[in-house]
């Protein structure tokens, strides 16, 4: 569920500020797969993790392709007592984290029910390989069907070879496998019995502006004059990308690697979400506990920025936005930052295991291209930054994928076709909500029916009820935490 790359993302967790830390590996040469050693089972959490590996399908609506691929999984037996509950928990759009083999609250509820614990691998991302490279003729094989699919053989594979076919299986995700559990059940109820579904955007849709409305009024539930302020030194930056003649001072205020050129659309439009970046991250992921995950910690928040964005000592708000970006770049103890959408786009069209943006870059956007869309543009005026248009997300399904913008409106409809959207109808399916998460816009954040129900926190980021407790957790939030764990227990007996 950790790792790292280089789009704005949904993920439960990733390293925080991934734009900058990816850019940087660029910067100084290194692998973005570098970084991944930090989360490698061997070297942090006490080593042990043992990897399992489980044959999968290549394409599960094929009857005539019998192709097949090893997928990786983790199991954590400890807790289990004869005749308990399997949970699952299911990866996302980076290799899965085996740190979640040993903390994390869905443990806390295993053991109070003596649950064996299984987390698989999402096809096509950390060591689940299908297939040689990333090709674009490769990816066809990586979607949300075939990851179910995946998922439905893995459960009647290991309840057969272990003995649990009558055990009842709970599916538990955040973010995107949030969706992916929620799917789960809707897809496949004779084989799991209930999912917990943690800030899941169940409704695909191609723009997704809301998505900074939602930062905005998180920064103002901070202070008022907070999204006021970042919206003036994004406006004032606009404007002087018109003059090429400011690139050289932009250069330094934002201490960027190499002299900025603006050639294209793309490459403003790139450089002003690079540093729009940095408050969209910190929004997402406020105050989070993913320290366990191997997460490099750090104590910047909304308060923090909105902190200096207030400092008036600083000059005008553009150099208050400015000292926000080189704050970043301290506490990731960069160098600069290189925001060049040129070399963006040389390593999201690497189709190498070994490449730049395999670390999940490059298939993450092949689905949002293919499936969900998602895209956090600017297209709507109650939000602070400008200059990152629908279109220039857009524009990337065709320079990565060839994929037209016709066919990314259709493959959005029909995902929503195919799972429901807000809509989804099925039974024991919970939906954990948080209220600053901006990703929650796309969620289910009311009761559906009794049986679908949605739990509500207030004050706190994405996916904040799967980590592991700490002393100063919000009183809801732990209180949500102990609800979901009500709702489960009842279902269990059902
Ligand atoms: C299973 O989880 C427990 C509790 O966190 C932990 O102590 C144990 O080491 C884990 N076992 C494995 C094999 O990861
Ligand atoms: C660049 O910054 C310097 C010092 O702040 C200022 O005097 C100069 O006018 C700026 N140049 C442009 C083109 O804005
Ligand atoms: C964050 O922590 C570091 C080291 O503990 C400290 O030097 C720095 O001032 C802190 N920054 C903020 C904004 O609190
Ligand atoms: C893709 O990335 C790998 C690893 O960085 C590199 O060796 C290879 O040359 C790249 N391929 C292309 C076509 O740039
Ligand atoms: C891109 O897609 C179009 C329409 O599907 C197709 O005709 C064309 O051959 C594709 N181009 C490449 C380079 O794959
Ligand atoms: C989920 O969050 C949203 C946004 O804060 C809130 O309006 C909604 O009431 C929440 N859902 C529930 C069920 O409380």
């Amino acid at each position: 569920m950790a790792f790292l790359w280089c789009c704005r993302s949904l993920l439960c967790s990733v390293t925080l500020f991934s734009v900058f830390v990816c850019l940087v590996a660029v910067a100084e040469g290194k692998h973005f797969k570098g970084f991944h050693v930090v989360h490698d089972e061997h070297t942090e959490h006490g080593g042990a993790f043992e990897e399992q590996w489980f044959t999968q399908k290549l394409d599960h609506f094929n009857g005539a392709d019998s192709r097949e691929w090893k997928q990786r999984y983790f199991v954590n037996e400890s807790f289990y007592r004869a005749g308990g509950p399997v949970f699952v928990m299911i990866g996302g759009e980076g290799p899965a984290n085996p740190a979640w083999m040993q903390s994390g609250t869905w443990l806390t509820y295993a053991e109070k029910v003596g649950a064996l614990c299984l987390m698989l691998e999402h096809r096509f991302y950390g060591k689940s390989h299908p297939t040689v490279d990333l090709s674009t003729d490769n990816l066809r094989f990586l979607s949300s069907r075939q990851a179910l699919a995946d998922l439905a053989h893995f459960r009647t594979n290991m309840a057969d070879t272990r003995g649990l076919t009558n055990s009842r299986w709970v599916a538990f995700g955040g973010s995107y496998p949030g969706s992916l559990a929620a799917w789960f059940r809707l897809k496949y109820p004779h084989l799991v019995h209930a999912s917990v579904a943690t800030s899941a955007p169940v409704h695909a849709t191609v723009n997704f502006p809301e998505y900074l409305e939602v930062v905005w009024r998180s920064l103002a539930s901070e202070d008022t004059q907070c999204p006021l302020l970042v919206k003036k030194a994004s406006d004032t930056l606009v404007e002087r990308l018109k003059d090429p003649k400011t690139y050289e001072n932009i250069t330094k205020d934002f201490n960027l690697c190499s002299k900025l050129q603006i050639q294209t659309e793309a490459d403003s439009a790139y450089f002003l979400e690079t540093l729009a970046g940095s408050f969209m991250d910190v929004v997402q992921y406020n105050e989070d506990n993913r320290g366990f995950e191997g997460v490099k910690g750090t104590n910047i928040t909304i308060q923090v920025l909105c902190a200096v964005m207030a400092d008036t000592s600083l000059g005008e708000p553009y150099a208050r936005y400015a000292a926000v970006s080189r704050l970043m770049m301290d506490t990731f103890s960069m160098k600069c930052l290189d925001a060049s959408f040129t070399s963006y786009l040389r390593d999201m069209t690497n189709t190498s295991w070994e490449g730049p943006a395999a670390g999940g870059g490059r298939q993450w956007v092949y689905q949002t291209c293919t499936e969900f869309g998602f895209y956090q543009s600017t297209d709507s005026p109650n939000q602070p930054f400008t200059g990152f248009p629908l279109v220039y997300h857009v524009k990337q399904c065709a320079d990565f994928f060839n994929v037209s913008s016709e066919e990314l409106a259709e493959a959005v409809a029909q995902t929503n076709e195919y799972y429901g959207g807000y809509s989804i109808r099925s039974s024991r399916i919970v939906f954990p909500n948080g209220s600053i998460d901006p990703w929650h816009a796309l969620g289910i954040t009311l009761d559906i029916s009794t049986d679908l129900p949605a739990v509500f926190i207030k004050g706190t980021a994405h996916c904040a009820n799967m980590y592991p407790a700490r002393s100063e957790d919000l009183p809801q939030l732990v209180m949500a935490r102990d609800h979901v764990f009500l709702v489960l227990q009842q279902w269990l007996k059902q």
